[in-house]
């Protein structure tokens, strides 16, 4: 068997900065994390036994004046962020660059009186973030026909042809599926300035699962059961490799799956750690190799004096 790990997979830069930042801060009192840092239970469960502990309502807080509240690659929104300040914790933000660079954006153009436009999820964290840092009017479309809807919606309104929007998108969106989003909303509303934000490595990473997956068998995706980059992997894995198969870790792999396949492709999402792509790749190489040993077996069993060929196999020449 012949395997193929994407050399994408695993912890993105904003991903790995937010965990280092966890492990770092761990061994002080009462530090926790706003939301859990990454999409993955390992590490979360690490984490607790280190004393990093996971909050999702600030209510959670025990208003200690020693306490660190660590914002995870997500971000967060304004109104989060005012609330630490005035419960004077000590805040430590790993949010990641390309996410606050969206804060940035979405923050200045509804300053200028333009309403936003998101292209995501509007249950994501990422998102929630986003919205949380508009000043103005904004919506939120994830799929062609919400885009048709919304642009149905603005039509209505009087004057609509005088409004102003922007538009950016979450990190880890669809490369294509954004395209085709922002084609509808393009073609009636006019005056739409097109931020494209998703991240490059979201990019690459799904570029990468979108080509291996169209040269083998059978396809890995490994992530958190939560982590909506891994479901987007696994959903463009899936359109060119009907056997894709989304895991969290090696206990829900079936090896038996794979016993006759010659081909197979890994990857991960963003917040998967390295050491359980590690044990997946590992248990894959095992795989491949006991295949291997089966072959040289049954080639064994045919070795003895059969003619193959014309030729003798496994019989010394005279
Ligand atoms: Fe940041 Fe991109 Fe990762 S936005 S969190 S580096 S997927």
């Amino acid at each position: 068997m012949e395997i193929i790990l994407a050399k994408s997979a695993g912890f993105c830069f904003g991903v790995q900065r937010a965990v280092d930042t966890a492990y770092k801060e761990a061994g002080k009192q009462h530090v926790y994390t706003y939301g859990p840092i990454i999409h993955n239970e390992e590490v979360i469960e690490d984490l607790r036994k280190k004393g990093v502990l996971v909050i999702e309502d600030l209510a959670e807080l025990d208003q200690q004046e020693d306490e660190t509240v660590i914002i995870r690659s997500h971000g967060v929104s304004k109104d989060v962020m005012e609330q630490l300040e005035t419960r004077h914790v000590n805040v430590v933000d790993a949010t990641c660059p390309f996410v606050k660079k969206i804060h940035t954006i979405v923050q200045d153009e509804s300053q200028k009186g333009n309403r936003i436009i998101i292209v995501g999820n509007k249950d994501h964290p990422e998102v929630e973030g986003i919205i949380g840092w508009c000043e103005t009017k904004s919506y939120t479309v994830q799929s062609v026909s919400e885009a048709e809807n919304l642009v149905k919606n603005i039509e209505n309104e009087p004057d609509f042809e005088h409004i102003n929007f922007s538009l950016v998108s979450q990190t880890t969106f669809n490369k294509n599926k954004f395209k085709d989003i922002v084609d509808i909303i393009r073609k009636k509303l006019y005056n739409v300035v097109v931020h494209e934000t998703i991240c490059n490595a979201t990019a690459v990473r799904q570029m990468e699962a979108r080509d291996i997956a169209k040269t083998v068998d059978a396809m890995i995706i490994i992530g958190g059961r939560n982590s909506s980059n891994t479901q987007k992997l696994y959903d463009i894995s899936k359109q060119e490799c009907e056997n894709t198969y989304y895991i969290q870790t090696l206990v829900d792999l079936d090896l038996t799956t794979f016993e006759s396949v010659s081909r197979v492709g890994i990857t991960a999402g963003a917040s998967t750690p390295n050491y359980i792509i590690k044990e997946v790749h590992s248990s894959m190489a095992e795989l491949s190799f006991e295949q291997m040993l089966e072959n040289d077996e049954s080639k064994a069993s045919i070795r003895q004096g059969e003619i193959i060929d014309g030729t003798i196999i496994g019989v010394k020449p005279d």
